[in-house]
Formats: C-alpha cells, structure tokens, sequence
C-alpha cells in the first residue's frame, strides 16, 4: 500500500467547497471529560490547511460503540469545545449525522468555518458500509478527506463508502503515520529492532510473523513472552499463558533462528503472589519461577538485555509494554525500556494504544520520533495488512 501514490489534501482545489473530513476523534472520555486530547491536536495539520485554503469544513468521526442508536452519553459535543478552543474559533456541533440539523449547518457554511457532525455510529448503517448511508453523508459536501488513522483498518460508510461517492483525498496524519511506520517496514535505518508486549500472543502473531522477515532483533516481553517461556519448556507458575498458543510460540522462535533474527525474552521476572498492585513480589530467573508465583514484570537482567540491544539500533518499533506498567511496582520494566529507546538516537516509533499511553504517561513522549494515534490500525498495518480507509483513496494521476 502505497499512500505517496494517494492524492492529498494538497492535489485538490478546495477553496469554497463543502469538504467531509473523517477525523478519529475517538478520544478517552470520563464522565463526558476528555482525558486525553492527543488525536484532536493530531488532527489539526489538515483542518487548520483547509481552513487556510478557504474551503467549508465539516468534520466527522466516530466515538466509542453506540450500537447504531442516539446515546447521550457519546456525543461528539464535547470534543466540538475542546476543537473550538485548539482552532481559537467556533465549531458549529449539529444535532445528527444526515439530518436537517447536519443539512442545515453544512448549507449554511462559509468560506473557512468549521462544523461537526454528531457521532457517525448513532446509525447502525455506519458500520455496515451501508451505500444509502455512504450517499447521504456525501451529499453533505463535495470533497471527502479521510485523515482518521485510527479507524482506517475499518470498512465504514464514513471511512470507504463515502469515496464512492466523491473526490477523495487523505490527510497530513494518514501520510505521517504511513511515512513512519511504512518507511521503517519498508526501508529501515538498520539495525531494526521491534519490541513487542502486552498480554496476548493471540493479538500478534501476525505482527511478528511480518516482521520476522524485516527485523534484525525481534524483543519480545510483557505478559505475552510467558506463551514463549512455556514453549521452552518453562514452569511458569500461574502467569498468564495462551495454552493454544504454546505451538505458534515455539514455531515463531524456530522460524526467526533460520532467518537468522536474534530472539530475545525474558531471562528473568519480577513476579507477585496475586495479582493485584500492592502484591508480595520478588524477582526470579526464567527457568525458576515458582509454583503460585505470576509474572508482572520483566527483571533486572532482562531490562540490561533489551536496553542492550536497543542502544544501537537505528530503527525502533515498539508495540506493548513489558509489564503491569499502570502500577508502580511492576512498571520498572517498561520504564527501562522507554528510557532506552528514548537515549538510543534511533527512529523510534511508538503503536497506538497501551504503549502510546505508557510513554506518555511515564514522560518520553517528546522523545519518541512518532507516536501512532492508531492501535488496532497500526497493528493491521505492521501487519502489512491494506487498510481499507486508505485504499478506497484516489490515486494520483
Ligand atoms: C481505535 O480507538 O482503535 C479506533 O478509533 C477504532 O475504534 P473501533 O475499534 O471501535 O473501531
């Protein structure tokens, strides 16, 4: 998937025309307060371009899963204030989606205002792709822009169906994040070094088998690696495991030694009684974890082992992280880890979700060269899986 050969928001004259853009405001809320406002700043670089350019901005996206019916409680209208304040002006929020409100508003717009449409998921049609949903939403504007990374692993009327329908571009985020993860898959500053954590093998296995064929080290810690230590033949204790994953683990270690990847996991543990923040922990080597014992926490020695390997890389991908990182007794790990990365001078980029939110949280974000907004997307992508929100895009001439 090429997104060089996409056309952008900067191959169409938008001046004066009614332009759809699909932003992925699903952003964190609580209580209907936003906690974390990084995907509506990522999605400035393209409103603030088309606001220049004098076109008539109406902004889409979804948030959270409503189930296809109205639901206060996903609103977009708080998102239409906190875009307000970024922008310094008014973003007109419609009642609804396709409805006289959206109609109104969009007919009404002048050259440079902004609006947004109410959460596009309130139609159960959105997420069928539905061409009758695709068509209204389209006859909205005359230009359709898609700069929601984070959705664009998904086939939606708001994210594919509405190409069908008009000119469609994408935006600076989409070409960032492509930029990035794409450039490094395809043309890595060497050596590639991936980091891989979180709880499941089951949710990477496609992500390592890509990338065992483009990585020079393939790190694999967090709850996941304990699927690889009972491959070994491991007591594990009572760590989380994927039991119908032992044979997949086993296979990904054989496949990268005839590849000639280095492999690395865990050659020690912090582990606890319970799981639970406050637990009895102490640290154990791999191969003497004991019974009644969990793995929460990669230990010592593996975080001098990853860091090690990570001090000359050129390249980077991270993707979960090394332990329980949201309590403080278990997050030493992935700290490490981060503080690596953060010191290596290599390209480092950060996937969406849990690892976007570690490194924010534990500081370095102003560190890592990128940060995905997506997480399920940046998976599909690292993957090399097409992304449908992106295919569906014109090509340039
Ligand atoms: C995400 O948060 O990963 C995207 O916004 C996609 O959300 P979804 O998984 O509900 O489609």
């Amino acid at each position: 998937m090429d997104v060089l050969n996409k056309k952008s928001v900067e191959d169409i004259d938008v001046a004066g025309k009614r332009v759809l853009v699909r932003c992925d405001f699903n952003v964190k809320m609580e209580n209907g307060v936003i906690t974390s406002d990084k995907r509506i700043v990522a999605s400035l670089p393209t409103i603030e371009y088309l606001i220049n350019h004098n076109a008539r901005v109406i902004l889409c996206s979804h948030l959270g899963r409503p189930k296809g019916e109205f639901n206060p409680e996903f609103s977009l209208a708080p998102v239409a204030v906190r875009l307000s304040e970024l922008l310094g002006r008014e973003v007109k929020m419609a009642k609804d989606v396709v409805g006289e409100s959206a109609k109104e508003l969009a007919a009404n717009l002048k050259d440079g205002e902004v609006m947004l449409l109410e959460n596009v998921r309130f139609h159960k049609e959105e997420t069928k792709n539905d061409p009758e949903f695709s068509k209204a939403l389209a006859s909205l504007a005359e230009i359709y822009v898609n700069d929601a990374f984070g959705s664009a692993h998904r086939a939606h009327s708001s994210t594919t169906g509405v190409a069908d329908y008009l000119p469609a571009v994408c935006g600076f985020l989409i070409q960032k994040e492509i930029a990035f993860i794409g450039g490094a898959l395809a043309n890595p500053k060497r050596p590639l070094v991936a980091i891989l954590g979180g709880a499941k093998v089951s949710d990477k296995i496609g992500v390592i088998t890509n990338l065992l064929d483009k990585v020079d080290t393939l790190i694999v810690g967090g709850g996941m690696a304990y699927t690889f230590m009972k491959s070994l033949g491991y007591s594990i204790g009572t760590s989380i495991c994927e039991d119908d994953r032992v044979e997949d683990a086993k296979k990904m270690m054989e496949d990268a030694k005839a590849k000639g990847v280095k492999f690395l996991i865990p050659v020690d543990n912090k582990v606890g009684k319970e799981y639970k923040p406050d637990t009895e922990a102490m640290v154990v080597d791999s191969d003497n974890l004991p019974d009644g014992w969990m793995g929460l926490d990669i230990g010592p020695k593996t975080q001098a082992l990853f860091c090690d390997a990570v001090k000359d890389a050129g390249t980077v991908i991270w993707n979960g992280p090394m332990g329980v990182s949201e309590w403080d007794n278990f997050a030493s790990g992935t700290i490490a880890v981060a503080k690596a990365v953060a010191e290596s001078g290599a390209i480092s980029i950060i996937g969406g979700g849990d690892s976007a939110a570690a490194v924010q949280k534990l500081g370095f974000a102003d560190k890592m060269s990128h940060i995905s907004t997506g997480g399920g997307a940046s998976l599909e992508f690292l993957e090399g899986k097409d992304l449908p929100g992106i295919v569906a895009l014109n090509d340039k001439d």
